[in-house]
């Protein structure tokens, strides 16, 4: 059963905090908020010293207020849990709450996420504070929700307080029961570092190098996945018991947790938080880079643990923190857009963030729908406008949602290990990159899927295609279950240094690619890092359209066919392994797997979706330009097409049936213009 939020209509709703304002100021809010179609608010999840303002004495007044009011004017409210700003009396009086770096250095109060999750004392004074919330206000009548927390593991992801070691020992005492077994998993046989004692075993600490057991630097990551997802059920399991009738959700994807375990565990679907202008800040030496389109790939993660789910904070203006955190404005038309890219992507509540911009604080610049001055301005217009839309489409597109034939796949163990792991953890961004920008460009609806121990082949099998880039990480298991996957009808793609390590991180002693060299009919002869002088070699395809001079790019394995039934598709055509293979193909059963020696590029991609011919479902009678991404949201009966152009320029889709505009009912012929920045939803 999916895990998704159940909304009778797309609505709009913002992020309002009234302890920033004088209370004359809420009821002004609240009532240009219904005229602009925003109908839920969400409140409180900063506010533990409006609610506790010293230790014990509770004040639940002040949001109780907030609530009538809401409620007087038929906003729904969203109350989060204020456990990721603790009161100065409590990190005061407790300091062990606080979270240290890994010399041991203690986080200070004054800015948010400076606890740890360990800590008994901040555990219990988390329990008390969210039992006594919902307690509070379980049965006011604007409430429809929780989120837990504010963004888990955002600014810091790594702990190393006191009592996180401790927790980490007996973290590890569960997973292998004795030393022997935890010595042997880590391999510290190597450089003496057998451990006799528990008491011996810390998560990472400063060492020589910075480089610690690659061992225990991923155990150390699921680790912290456990105790934050830990500590996220403490809120939940409370919620629960005290509110069982309101949903419970969190937001944000942020490092070393597995939120698909947590949606899994604890939530009744997940929550995102949509910044797509962190792609004008983070500009590497991408060519052609996807830009805030690029969060698309972010929302379709998102998609993965809950079809339909809630965009918790959508920006609304340029963001920035006082610090230099700083972006541009969005331009005429981009908050538009990108409301449209989360609604495409499967959002059913659009939660925008913020009202009104701070007047004071860390987030002085990050700005919200309304200005200081709170003068009517173009960003209240562009949402008001998305508002109006919203009343027009949200009851049919509610509950649709997006399809897609093929899927790029990760998993938590491999990006984990990938971030110490320089000898394959860089080749994996590269290649879903490259392939996520391709499958836009050519307006391949995509999936990003998460394999889990518990994927089983029905979760794969509605896929065409599965691009599994760089899993260095994998079992005998895993390898059967893709073999079954090709069996059936499926390609799949991988690329170099895959199937090499097991699942405590340590390198078969098998020929490269290890538990997939059967599956694949390959073995690796040789093979090189592309780094520094080592140049990467050039490719030749044989037959093929790749532009001369197309490289291999990141890593460079030499392929040797071990089967008669391997193609080689693509030969190195420099260095000293010219003429060997690069990229090969196997048919198996109903499928085909291939194998390539390197990390994907985009001309590399480009040439496989030319050999393989997955169509956009709209190529019979739609031609859309590169600039424009194409997703469709599927009711049982109806296919709703989205054209969301990301350029500052007008565009031309061509059209050879006619189409429904839903925004306004008209029928039309043979093109579709799109404004700069434009959006258009049709159903055909
Ligand atoms: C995050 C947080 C918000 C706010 C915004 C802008 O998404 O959840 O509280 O800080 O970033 O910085």
């Amino acid at each position: 059963m999916a895990k998704s939020i159940q909304m009778d209509k797309l609505r709009l709703g913002v992020c309002y905090y009234p302890e920033h304002w004088t209370e004359e100021l809420w009821s002004e809010d609240f009532r240009r908020m219904k005229e602009m179609n925003i109908t839920v608010i969400r409140l409180a999840e900063f506010a533990w010293t409006i609610l506790e303002p010293q230790e014990g004495c509770f004040d639940f007044s002040f949001f109780g207020r907030v609530m009538d009011l809401a409620h007087h004017y038929g906003l729904k409210v969203i109350l989060g849990t204020p456990t990721a700003t603790p009161p100065a009396w409590l990190t005061y009086k407790y300091p062990e709450v606080l979270n240290a770096n890994v010399d041991g250095v203690i986080y200070r109060h004054g800015m948010r996420r400076h606890t740890n999750y360990s800590s008994p004392k901040y555990r219990e004074l988390c329990e008390r504070i969210v039992s006594k919330m919902v307690e509070a206000y379980r049965n006011h009548p604007t409430l429809i929700g929780w989120q837990i927390d504010n963004e888990l593991n955002c600014q810091m992801d790594v702990f190393y307080a006191e009592t996180d070691h401790i927790a980490f020992r007996e973290w590890l005492q569960v997973r292998y029961g004795t030393l022997e077994n935890l010595n042997k998993a880590w391999g510290t046989v190597f450089w003496s570092q057998t451990y006799t004692e528990w008491e011996q075993v810390y998560l990472t600490r400063t060492m020589v190098g910075m480089s610690p057991n690659p061992h225990l630097a991923l155990d150390e990551k699921r680790f912290i996945s456990d105790i934050t997802i830990s500590f996220a059920k403490l809120q939940a399991d409370i919620i629960r018991e005290l509110d069982p009738h309101h949903w419970v959700t969190t937001n944000g994807t942020f490092g070393h947790i597995d939120n698909h375990e947590m949606t899994d565990k604890l939530l009744d679907f997940f929550s995102y938080d949509s910044y797509p202008q962190f792609a004008t800040i983070r500009v590497g030496d991408d060519e052609n880079p996807l830009h805030d389109r690029a969060w698309s790939m972010k929302l379709s993660n998102v998609r993965s643990m809950s079809p339909n789910f809630c965009v918790m904070e959508q920006q609304s203006g340029p963001g920035g923190w006082v610090d230099g955190k700083a972006m541009g404005t969005p331009r005429p038309g981009q908050i538009r857009l990108w409301s449209y890219q989360s609604v495409l992507h499967g959002t059913d509540l659009l939660v925008y963030f913020r009202w009104r911009t701070a007047t004071m604080g860390t987030e002085l610049y990050w700005h919200g729908i309304n200005d200081y001055h709170n003068e009517p301005n173009r960003r209240v217009r562009e949402v008001a406008q998305i508002g109006e839309e919203f009343a027009k489409i949200g009851e049919l597109i509610v509950g649709t949602t997006y399809r897609a034939e093929i899927a790029i796949m990760q998993d938590y163990d491999n990006s984990w290990d990938g971030e110490l792991d320089q000898w394959h953890g860089p080749l994996n961004n590269q290649s879903v990159r490259s392939w996520y920008k391709q499958l836009q460009y050519r307006h391949l609806p995509t999936d990003m899927i998460t394999l889990r121990p518990r994927t089983v082949l029905e979760d794969l099998r509605k896929y065409k295609a599965i691009v599994y880039p760089h899993p260095a990480i994998m079992t005998d298991e895993t390898a059967a279950l893709l073999q079954d996957f090709v069996e059936q009808g499926g390609m799949l793609f991988f690329g170099a240094r895959t199937g090499y390590k097991n699942p405590s991180g340590h390198c078969y002693m098998r020929p490269f690619p290890g538990v997939v060299a059967e599956l694949c009919g390959i073995k690796i002869d040789d093979f090189t890092l592309i780094k520094g002088n080592v140049l990467p070699a050039e490719l030749s395809w044989k037959g093929s359209h790749l532009p001369s001079g197309t490289i291999a790019v990141g890593f460079n394995e030499i392929l040797h066919a071990a089967k008669a039934d391997v193609d080689i598709m693509a030969e190195y055509a420099s260095e000293y392994y010219m003429g060997m293979p690069a990229l090969s193909r196997r048919t198996v059963g109903q499928g085909q797997v291939w194998y390539y020696g390197a990390a994907y590029n985009e001309p590399v991609v480009d040439a496989i979706l030319d050999e393989i011919g997955l169509k956009s479902p709209v190529a019979e009678y739609m031609d859309i330009p590169s600039e424009v991404e194409l997703g469709i949201r599927y009711s049982q009966e109806k296919a709703y097409i989205f054209l969301l152009n990301y350029s500052d320029k007008q565009v031309t889709v061509n059209l050879r049936k006619p189409v429904v505009s839903l925004f306004d009912g008209s029928t039309i012929e043979n093109n579709v213009t799109l404004n700069p920045y434009g959006v258009q939803i049709l159903s055909s």
